[in-house]
């Protein structure tokens, strides 16, 4: 139980005990890693340090052996086969890639979105579109920041992609992916999902949820940084062809012609960042040690509380679901810019983000036309911390 292990959790965590009074509640931008993953990524340069797929003297193979494992380990936490993950920089790349590798199969198609996306998932869409003379369609979304299906049903109705949020950045709205999934492959779409904000907290099998393509970031799951992924179809990632060229993602090159080598090597030109690549691992066996539905339900836990005590502070208004949210919360404060109140709270030691959080359409959907201040937790916070929050932001208000 985690609550119980709390202490001894928290003390895996390098970064509280440098930093003892820190509350920290900005996880949705990047978390703490612990120890055994910081340890590991130092394990790589100082003791087998060499690049990987390339040399047969023995610490290359050593280093080759400790990435490909990680990528084992990886697909294992996921419910995915190894070689149908791609190591990428984060889900903003894993997103623009499979975004180009589409392109060819989008000449005057349909992209649909959400109205709940981050940039990372508008942006590489656009480009797309506007080299494909593609149509991009939004799905709406109600008061509470949750999709609208009627409209959903409508929009993903002949449509060649559709590409979702898991969970809302801003918003915490978790989104019925298998249900979105299954309904735009009965339209014979291809479907991509960002998983950046889910796959840090729910327990996932993506052979399951079925999606074509899943992107998530390392960074936000106790991984280095400069490490992601992109789950792709193994079908479609041997059909497609690469957007990005190369290094070690071929293995014949002539002076006319070359072969690409197998996925998902086809997919990582250049040299990765295989250190990242191996810390991530480490960071999924410390997430298994805990349990991912031990996660899942205390942060249930620690999102309703989050939401029963600010929303006591008079003056507060949050975008999103008022029931079964994610464990943060994006809100603003009457007669306060978002940055006034995180400036505050760094001077009581508590880190939260304030701004668009890179999804400033959301925001403006909301009429948060400033942005918001978001705290937003993960299975290292408690409750006492979400009262040393309610308190100050109360302090303030009564200033
Ligand atoms: C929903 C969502 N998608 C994409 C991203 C982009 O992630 P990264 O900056 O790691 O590429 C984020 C980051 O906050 C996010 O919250």
């Amino acid at each position: 139980m985690i609550e119980e292990d709390l202490d001894s959790i928290r003390s895996d965590f390098p970064i509280f005990e440098f930093n003892p009074k820190l509350i920290y509640m900005d996880s949705a931008a990047t978390s703490q890693r612990p120890k055994n993953v910081i340890d590991k990524v130092t394990e790589v340069y100082s003791h087998y340090n060499s690049n990987v797929h390339r040399g047969i003297y023995s610490m290359a193979e050593k280093v080759t052996e400790e990435y490909e494992n990680s990528r084992k380990e990886i697909a294992k936490f996921l419910g995915a086969n190894a070689d149908e993950l791609i190591f990428t920089k984060n889900t903003t790349e894993s997103l623009n890639l499979v975004a180009y590798m589409l392109l060819p199969k989008l000449k005057n198609g349909v992209i649909t979105i959400t109205e709940l996306e981050h940039h990372s998932n508008i942006l590489p869409w656009r480009e797309v579109a506007s080299l494909a003379n593609a149509e991009i369609r939004t799905v709406a979304v109600d008061r509470e920041g949750k999709i609208d299906y009627a409209d959903f049903e409508k929009k993903v109705s002949g449509s060649s992609v559709l590409s979702f949020t898991h969970i809302s950045n801003v918003a915490g709205t978790t989104l019925d992916a298998k249900k979105m999934v299954s309904a735009a492959k009965a339209e014979g779409a291809i479907t991509v999902v960002d998983g950046a904000q889910a796959a840090p907290h729910l327990k996932l099998n993506l052979h399951d949820l079925g999606a074509d393509f899943y992107a998530l970031s390392g960074h936000k799951m106790l991984g280095p940084t400069g490490i992601g992924i992109l789950y792709g179809n193994k079908r479609l990632l041997e059909d497609l062809e690469p957007p990005f060229r190369g290094g070690e993602m071929v293995t014949e090159v002539h002076a006319e012609g070359q072969e690409w080598n197998d996925v998902p090597l086809k997919f990582e030109p250049g040299t990765p960042n295989f250190a990242g690549a191996i810390g991530f691992g480490e960071a999924t066996k410390y997430l298994e040690k805990i349990g991912m539905n031990d996660i899942e339900s205390y942060e249930k836990k620690l999102g309703k509380a989050l939401m029963e005590e600010l929303t006591k502070i008079d003056g507060l208004e949050y975008i999103g679901p008022s029931e079964g949210r994610a464990a943060l919360l994006s809100f603003k404060l009457k007669g306060y810019h978002p940055h006034d109140i995180a400036a505050f709270l760094d001077t009581r030691s508590i880190a939260i983000r304030s701004g668009f959080h890179c999804a400033q359409p959301l925001h403006e959907r909301f009429g948060f036309f400033d942005g918001s201040a978001r705290a937003s937790l993960y299975f290292y916070n408690n409750l006492d911390e979400i009262e040393s929050l309610a308190y100050s932001l109360k302090e303030l208000v009564r200033l």
